[in-house]
């Protein structure tokens, strides 16, 4: 619980015209899972937040931020490789959809991300 609420701080901090609110909400909802990116010592350098629609298959991410000072180092595409796999055995998951904001489009295209849904609509 601790370390949610460290992961709170640092969304409510990178994603700022998110409402502290609305992230409290999903990131502590039974439908929302959360992988938390810790330093040695215990630190929350940040996370992913999404919700898995395991029958559909997909998984949507809500939050994903890494601390600022952290930033630009590799972190974030270690978490995500660590989420996807995560996601793929433990929710049997095949893709993730998110709504990324404009500034980090660079970042999720790196990560294999496109603009254009492949998955089948229905
Ligand atoms: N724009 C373009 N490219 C980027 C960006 C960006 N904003 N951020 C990172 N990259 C690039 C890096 O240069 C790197 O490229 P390389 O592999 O060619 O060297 C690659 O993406 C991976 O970078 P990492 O160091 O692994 O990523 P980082 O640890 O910085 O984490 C993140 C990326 C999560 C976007 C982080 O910068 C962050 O927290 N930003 C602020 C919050 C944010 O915008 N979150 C996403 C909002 S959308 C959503 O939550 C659904």
């Amino acid at each position: 619980m601790m370390h949610l609420i460290s992961l709170k701080n640092i969304y409510s901090k990178q994603l700022p015209n998110m409402p502290k609110e609305y992230i409290v909400r999903l990131l502590l909802h039974y439908s929302h899972k959360s992988v938390v990116l810790l330093k040695r010592n215990g630190t929350v350098m940040g996370g992913i937040t999404y919700r898995a629609f395991t029958p559909q298959g997909f998984g949507e991410i809500a939050f994903c931020a890494i601390a600022s000072s952290e930033q630009v180092k590799g972190y974030g595409t270690r978490l995500m490789n660590y989420t996807k796999e995560y996601a793929v055995t433990m929710d049997h998951l095949s893709h993730f959809l998110t709504y990324a904001d404009n500034n980090a489009v660079g970042y999720f295209t790196k990560q294999g991300f496109t603009k254009e849904i492949t998955l089948d609509k229905a």
